[in-house]
């Protein structure tokens, strides 16, 4: 469903794929390393602006995907945010909300 998306040594991965024994001694970036020093990643900071979080066991995935999308290509087309967001799933907002996010955080 993609609300376990982290990223291991910079790679985006389902960590419910991962065997602990293959994390052993790499970097695994989670959700909560993107907000630096108590501040909401800009990409947290706008799902909860657009309104792209309900019951909020999607957002996690959706945070950690969207930063990973942004760090990599900056102005995403919405078919490259669609595309990159696709392994995850949310039974609440429909979509539309989380893409309006993402939206606002692109360059
Ligand atoms: Fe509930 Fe996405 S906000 S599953």
């Amino acid at each position: 469903c993609g609300s376990c998306s982290v990223l291991l040594d910079g790679v985006l991965v389902c960590s419910c794929l991962v065997l602990a024994a293959q994390a052993d001694g790499h970097v695994v970036e989670t959700v909560e390393g993107l907000a630096a020093e108590g501040e909401l990643h800009p990409v947290q900071a706008a799902l909860i602006e657009a309104g792209g979080v309900q019951c909020g066991f999607c957002t996690p995935g959706f945070a950690v995907v969207a930063a990973d999308l942004l760090r990599r290509s900056p102005s995403p087309t919405d078919d490259e945010m669609r595309e990159a967001l696709s392994g995850n799933l949310c039974r609440c907002t429909g979509y539309a909300k989380i893409i309006e996010a993402v939206r606002a955080c692109a360059r």
